[in-house]
């Protein structure tokens, strides 16, 4: 059955959804954090903004826009001093705040300041949010958003689709009867946890034809959990398992050139106290990666070539469009320049985002 657009209300022409030069104003995956010892300095490239990631002695990650106020200098050149990052170029030195706090030849630092991006950690990585200040918490499974959790990585990957093509794959629910041979039956229902978060929680009863499951699970009766958190249209966590065992398997995407996906996949699990519950969170994350590995199984040739265009929906396609609905309600950054995009009435504006910048001013100039 072809459904209409009243059945499905899908926004005919995304202006968020699926492009190339547009991301949301969120949370991403910088780097895994035992990449980032204390006292080294990493140039990083996110969303097309070249930045800088360090960490002083207080064990913080700090991010800073790339290039030096003074010069331009690639501050990854540069040397971490107890919390602060010194200049490679002329000694110029910058706090955790990106105040410049020392200039070798004048008696006191002047008055200029490097860009810096809110910066967290969570589940093994160092995340950036990509405004002045986070209006959400680092992206959660909704189960153990106040839990501690042990977390494992699963592969790394590039592909060639638009990180939202990659995310609608996990509510596709003709595919996974079609491509995993998992289930016949799917029917998700949504619902909006916040601005920038939306969940899919499956009611059909029917139980995957999956081997792992039948395993562990030999007497089971009721239906598997099936449940789905999207942040920002780029971090899915996905949910599976039964009353008394879930597994928690995080794909954190984001976009780079070209509208292609940089991937991280991780295996997440609520914290156990001891020897025992160490050892049984080990099982369990590496069980984790077998159903990753089924989940993602023969996706991988259709993100390689797939021209995304949803022309013709039907009723098993809804949580897709309600999918790009969700996202197109949401804030707008240009890819590179993280500027603020307006999106109205079909006119797409980019809007520089001024600071408090001190103007240039004679008496600052060294003479
Ligand atoms: S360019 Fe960095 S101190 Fe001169
Ligand atoms: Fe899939």
């Amino acid at each position: 059955m072809n459904v209409n657009a009243e059945n499905v209300n899908y926004a005919r022409k995304p202006k968020i959804f699926n492009q190339p030069e547009r991301f949301i104003e969120g949370w991403y995956w910088v780097i895994p954090s035992i990449k980032l010892r204390v006292g080294e300095v990493k140039p990083v490239t996110i969303l097309g903004r070249d930045l800088v990631i360090y960490r002083g002695e207080d064990r913080q990650a700090v991010i800073f826009d790339a290039y030096c106020p003074h010069m331009g200098a690639h501050l990854a050149e540069g040397k971490v001093e107890g919390n602060e990052l010194r200049c490679f170029f002329h000694h110029w030195k910058y706090d955790t705040e990106g105040f410049c706090v020392e200039v070798p030849c004048l008696d006191e630092p002047i008055n200029v300041k490097v860009k810096t991006w809110p910066t967290a950690e969570k589940y093994g990585l160092v995340w950036v949010w990509t405004g002045e200040t986070p209006q959400q918490p680092l992206p959660f499974i909704t189960e153990l958003e106040l839990e501690e959790c042990d977390s494992a990585f699963g592969s790394q990957f590039i592909t060639n689709c638009h990180p939202n093509v990659v995310m609608v794959n996990a509510i596709d629910a003709q595919h996974f009867n079609t491509v995993h041979n998992l289930l016949s039956e799917f029917n998700l229902e949504k619902q909006e946890l916040n601005e920038n978060a939306i969940t899919f929680s499956n009611h059909t009863q029917e139980k995957p034809k999956f081997w792992l499951i039948k395993l562990i699970f030999p007497f089971y009766k009721k239906p598997v959990i099936y449940d789905l958190c999207y942040w920002y249209g780029t971090t899915g966590m996905v949910t599976v398992g039964t009353e008394f065992l879930h597994f928690h398997i995080m794909f954190a995407l984001r976009l780079i050139e070209g509208g292609k996906t940089e991937g991280l996949i991780i295996f997440i699990a609520e914290k156990r106290r001891g020897i025992f519950g160490w050892l049984y969170n080990r099982f369990i994350l590496w069980l984790s990666k077998f159903l990753a590995q089924y989940f993602i199984k023969n996706d991988s040739k259709i993100f390689q070539t797939i021209q995304f265009n949803l022309k013709s929906p039907i009723e098993l396609d809804q949580p897709i469009v309600q999918f790009i609905n969700h996202l197109e309600g949401q804030k707008a950054l240009k890819w590179g320049s993280w500027n603020l995009e307006r999106v109205r009435d079909g006119e797409v504006r980019e809007i520089e985002k001024r600071e408090n910048r001190e103007k240039w001013r004679d008496e600052l100039v060294n003479d």
